[in-house]
């Protein structure tokens, strides 16, 4: 049978222990074209395209590839059909090369011997094809960037003879310029006659990348529509089910309020003589490109980085800077929401009701005893509020979706009642609606008087939320913007330049 449709998902459903994750959904992808997959957290992306790349086994349903019925009962079967997958989460060999990664289980021998030099050649080859020349394919892979190492995900499934390449959030953990190098690679695959499955939270991407959407919501199909026949507000109104409001803008603090942080001169490896000081009730934001500095920032805060130089005072009291540690931070009542959840926010074989409480533990203990009946309530609390996708507080969190535990991390930070919230990418991997609930509940805290930093690459996101925006740039702070009065090109500008600041920060 003659079709353009490289690829037919009909029918297809599947269910986990207390969730339908998807119910019977028709999925139908043209050849060559760049195919978009959206919904909320936890809606069923990623499990419909695990079932297409063998990861996962439908409970029914069938899957048609150029008009022949295929069984994928593992991700070698998909292979061999011609899909290639790059998951959520990298997944390479660290310690390998490159090229070693490229050609793991497939490599070209001369006689018996593995042909080192052949791998070295053909991967550089390759990325030669696709536009890229600056990637060292003999280092390991683990010193490269995320941006880099995904891109050798991508030659992986290019050299399988992948047909179709489903790309799983690729955008969530790139920099703006590794994304621009991304855009210019599916282009590229694009005109070769590829076909790419695209999701992303980040709708702008959708409409500028794909040519048509597939929108799930809560494990059903919404339906497939023209991305030029649409635009943001209707593609939110899609994913989410209804328009949404947007959410009162901080309204700023007074002046007198007191001082929570203060940095002064505080320099490290990193940063050059970082002066900050943050008020009760203010919500500030970090600005800049990725390795400007922000992360680490925060990291001296949370005394998770040491500093050589200069001091930092909580409510006017200096800390000491070789007993400081993230169990002191703590103490004092400084919580860090970090951005790569999977290794520093999350234990992943604790359920969602462990980790929401681990570091409220103190509050909820009396006597070496945990007051079980009180911690449930208010875990509920936050999964209602966050809107928290899962069947139960007792289910392990490494079988909820990535935004949903994304959702964890920020719902076991409010537990416990810290006074200074630093936020590093909070909406990372969150889709559009509960972006807003997150915001919602920055602008809460801010209400009842908490301090927030965030460290964010959505410059919108933070002149939505904050009262001033600092930029920095190679570890300096480089100027103050009030988001009311400032356009934001000219943020941008100066995280881009490293221009030099009028208001006194530091020297670059
Ligand atoms: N291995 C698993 N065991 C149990 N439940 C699972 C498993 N994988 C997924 N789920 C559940 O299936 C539902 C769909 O999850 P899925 O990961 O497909 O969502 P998603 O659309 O990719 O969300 P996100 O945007 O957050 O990545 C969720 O409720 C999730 O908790
Ligand atoms: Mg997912």
């Amino acid at each position: 049978m003659k079709t353009d449709n490289i690829l037919e998902m009909r029918g297809i459903s599947k269910s986990f222990p207390g969730v339908k994750a998807l119910k019977g959904i028709n999925f139908t992808v043209r050849k060559g074209e760049v195919h978009c997959l959206a919904g909320a957290n936890g809606a069923g992306k990623s499990t419909l395209m695990k079932i297409l790349s063998g990861a996962y086994q439908a409970d029914s349903g069938e899957i048609w590839i150029e008009g022949q019925k295929v069984h994928l009962r593992n991700p070698i079967d998909a292979l061999k059909a011609g899909i290639g997958t790059i998951y959520q989460e990298l997944s390479v060999v660290p310690k390998l090369t490159a090229a070693e990664n490229i050609f793991l289980n497939n490599y070209p021998q001369k006689g018996l011997i593995v042909d080192w030099r052949k791998i070295s050649q053909l991967s550089r080859d390759i990325f030669a094809e696709i536009g890229i020349k600056n990637i060292d394919v003999d280092r390991p892979v683990e010193t490269l960037t995320i941006g880099h190492q995904q891109l050798v995900e991508l030659v992986k499934v290019l050299v399988q003879k992948a047909k179709i390449v489903i790309m799983d959030e690729p955008s969530a953990t790139l920099s703006a310029e590794e994304f621009n190098v991304l855009k210019g690679v599916i282009k590229d695959l694009k005109k070769k006659g590829i076909t790419i499955i695209y999701i992303s939270h980040r709708l702008e991407e959708l409409l500028e990348l794909g040519d048509r959407v597939t929108v799930l919501r809560d494990g059903s199909l919404v339906g497939t529509f023209n991305i030029k026949d649409l635009d943001h507000d209707r593609l939110v109104e899609l994913i989410v089910g209804h328009p949404l409001t947007a959410g009162a803008p901080n309204q700023g603090v007074s002046e007198g309020k007191e001082v929570v942080l203060a940095l002064k001169d505080v320099s490290n490896h990193k940063l050059k003589k970082i002066n900050l000081s943050v008020r009760s009730g203010e919500v500030v934001g970090l600005f800049g490109l990725v390795g400007s500095g922000r992360t680490e920032v925060l990291r001296v805060i949370f005394g998770a980085d040491k500093i050589n130089s200069g001091s930092i005072e909580f409510f006017g009291q200096p800390i000491n800077p070789k007993a400081y540690s993230p169990t002191k931070a703590c103490q004092m009542g400084c919580a860090l929401v970090p951005e790569n959840r999977k290794r520093e926010g999350l234990v992943l074989g604790l359920t969602v009701w462990e980790n929401s409480i681990l570091p409220a533990l103190n509050r909820f203990s009396k006597y070496g005893l945990i007051k079980s009946r009180q911690i449930n309530t208010f875990v509920a609390e936050q999964i209602k509020n966050l809107r928290v996708k899962t069947p139960s507080q007792h289910i392990c969190v490494s079988k909820l979706s990535g935004g949903n535990q994304q959702k964890v991390v920020i719902a076991k930070w409010l537990l416990s009642e810290s006074r200074l919230f630093l936020f590093d990418e909070p909406t990372q991997g969150i889709d559009v609606g509960a972006k807003e609930e997150i915001y919602g509940i920055i602008n809460h805290l801010a209400s009842l008087g908490k301090s927030i930093i965030i460290a964010s690459s959505e410059l919108r996101e933070l002149t939505k939320l904050c009262n001033r925006i600092i930029v920095m740039y190679d570890g300096c702070f480089v100027e103050e913007f009030y988001p009311a009065s400032t356009r934001e090109e000219k943020i941008l500008q100066c995280a881009v330049a490293g221009r030099k600041g009028m208001t006194g920060y530091g020297s670059c």
